[in-house]
């Protein structure tokens, strides 16, 4: 009864930690709302405080604080630990007592980063032409240190010297993204590593438990050859496209103030914050604008956005590029029903200009005086071809139409197509036949974003069930003595992944230590493993047959469509056996609770 994660569920309810994140109805003895984890009108989500679980009956998500902290956040167990003790005002001390060469790599990259974080910090204390930069540009000591931005000295070696002498591995500090490896000369003795970041601000970037898993640095003194800003790589700890910059600080404004502000760098953000809107995230350079990130990266970046607010303001810089930007941002938010605003600001003027010269108040305005995106657009195309009235009426059905398109409600369509007519006096009914007709060119599009967020949450619950019962079946393999057959269900888990038996443990993305970690720490002494692997192994097999009943029904849909009614017939067949095997597993996890 003594594992952080009983003290923790000792302190907090899942009432608690739901009500923080989405605003709960009372529904007798339960609570209800709607589902954070998929798009819905009507609320199926329920919490059981008696429980202390939820679930979904629209999407089927479940479980207890930890599943729901790590869903919504974007989190592994261990950074939904972290966050979660914090607010029980619990010590995981004790955990990271273990001595260093039994830690997991992924422990020694997130100190290393922390580390070097402070080494950095340590080097801006005192430069004073680096502060006095800084300070140029608008920022006050405090947002300096709230952020914790830090200097790179222009040197080869100095953070890689203070890391080693703290005593960590040439391999992990190169895994953390901090060093380089020169190329290799044939013949010739190797060469040292040396540091990534030199003569660069550093700005740290932390998930959204406030671990810091990445930097982004800004050039100090311009040579005209090096990139302004320089991010690290791809990490084990640090995934380029799935995180927005200052997400942990912004996430409560965001759901307090009921919408979020995304800008592009790291100077917007920071003054955007200091200036009182501690609701802006930014993209730094990474995710949103980059064509080459794909749709599913896109779709989870703005994902946890969305689940704190569906109001989004975009404010980016109105030159082209930052034009473009805020269009793949703004076109993917609107079609999972965000309310999408832009501001407009002077041409060439980003937001850290703006605030930095102009004021924060100039900032309120522009935050204040936003348009939904679609005005915004119509503005711009209004403006650019002024009395043109055949170009008019094709930016609108190249630049336009094509987010009009992509708004969930019929409602809000008309409501901006009348809209559209009335500025730009093209009838009614013209808009609506090229509508029809984008609708037909686009449904694929359109088709693919849906696509794409509906198989991220599935992806992501199926990993999440075989990465616990991976766990639960690796910890037990330690113990001398086994509360289950483990045997048995590695075989079940091969039969449900279609695997050979002795693939099983090789389906471990992470770890095998982190998983083994994750099992112990929540399940400790607790007798009811077997139960809850029983139950996961059920899961799973819901979540396969789902997925296959997914892909039948798109197979009828397009048989229907060319009116194959031979092969739909098959099809349904199948769907209504997958249908039944769904309803039996329903049947036998009920039996299990009961018994
Ligand atoms: P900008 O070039 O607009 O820089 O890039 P900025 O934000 O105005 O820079 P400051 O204010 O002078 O410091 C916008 C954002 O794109 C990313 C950074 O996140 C930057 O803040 N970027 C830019 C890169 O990742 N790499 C680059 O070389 C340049
Ligand atoms: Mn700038």
């Amino acid at each position: 009864m003594n594992s952080p994660v009983d003290k923790i569920k000792e302190k907090i309810s899942i009432e608690d930690v739901v009500s923080s994140y989405i605003k709960l109805e009372r529904a007798g003895a339960n609570l209800k709302a709607r589902c954070p984890f998929h798009n819905e009108k009507t609320p199926s989500f329920f919490v059981s405080p008696d429980r202390g679980s939820y679930y979904c009956f629209g999407c089927g998500a479940s479980g207890d604080i930890f599943t729901f902290v790590e869903e919504f956040e974007g989190l592994d167990f261990k950074g939904a630990l972290k966050l979660l003790a914090d607010k029980a005002g619990v010590q995981l001390g004790v955990y990271n007592k273990e001595d260093q060469k039994n830690k997991s790599e992924k422990e020694r990259l997130y100190e290393a980063m922390e580390e070097s974080t402070k080494f950095f910090e340590n080097n801006l204390v005192g430069n004073k032409e680096v502060l006095d930069y800084l300070q140029f540009r608008g920022l006050t000591q405090k947002s300096i240190e709230d952020f914790r931005i830090g200097f790179a000295i222009l040197d080869w070696r100095k953070l890689y010297d203070y890391l080693k002498s703290k005593n960590f591995t040439d391999s992990v500090i190169e895994h953390a993204g901090l060093t380089k490896k020169p190329d290799q000369e044939p013949g010739k003795q190797s060469k040292a590593m040396y540091d990534r970041f030199r003569g660069r601000i550093m700005f740290p970037i932390a998930d959204s438990s406030g671990r810091i898993i990445a930097f982004s640095g800004r050039i100090f003194i311009d040579d005209e050859k090096s990139a302004k800003y320089l991010n690290s790589p791809e990490t084990p700890i640090f995934n380029k496209s799935a995180v927005l910059y200052g997400l942990d600080k912004a996430k409560d404004s965001i759901r307090k103030n009921n919408f979020s502000i995304l800008v592009e760098g790291q100077m917007d953000l920071v003054l955007s914050h200091q200036a009182g809107y501690r609701n802006t995230i930014a993209t730094s350079g990474t995710a949103l604008s980059d064509s080459t990130v794909s749709k599913e990266n896109v779709v989870s970046n703005l994902g946890l956005v969305r689940r704190l607010s569906p109001n989004i303001v975009l404010a980016f810089d109105s030159d082209k590029a930052g034009f473009n930007a805020s269009n793949r941002a703004g076109k993917i938010a609107l079609s999972f029903g965000m309310d999408v605003k832009v501001t407009k600001l002077p041409p060439g003027i980003d937001p850290a200009d703006l605030i930095s010269k102009e004021g924060p108040d100039a900032w309120k305005d522009a935050i204040r005086d936003s348009k939904h995106i679609i005005e915004f657009l119509l503005d711009k195309v209004l403006s650019d071809s002024g009395s043109d009235t055949r170009k008019v009426g094709r930016l609108i059905k190249e630049n336009i139409l094509p987010y009009v398109n992509v708004l969930e409600s019929s409602i809000e369509k008309m409501h901006f197509i009348k809209k559209i007519s009335d500025l730009s006096h093209i009838p009614q009914n013209a808009l609506q036949d090229d509508l029809k007709k984008i609708e037909q060119e686009l449904r694929y599009e359109k088709k693919e974003i849906a696509e794409a967020e509906e198989s991220l949450t599935q992806v992501h619950r199926k990993d999440y069930i075989l990465r616990k019962l991976l766990g639960i079946i690796l910890w037990q393999k330690t113990l001398k003595e086994q509360s289950m057959d483990v045997e048995k269900i590695s075989k079940e888990i091969a039969m449900i992944l279609n695997i050979a038996e002795d693939q099983v443990l090789g389906q471990a993305k992470e770890e095998k230590r982190d998983l083994i970690f994750e099992a112990e720490v929540f399940y400790g002494e607790d007798t009811d493993v077997k139960k809850d692997a029983e139950e996961l192994l059920f899961n799973l097999k819901e979540e396969y047959l789902k997925e296959e009943l997914g892909t039948k029904m798109r197979e009828l849909n397009e048989v229907e469509q060319v009116k194959d009614t031979i092969k739909s017939k098959s099809i349904l067949k199948e769907i209504s056996e997958i249908n039944s095997k769904i309803q039996e597993i329903k049947y036998e996890k009920e039996k299990q609770k009961t018994k």
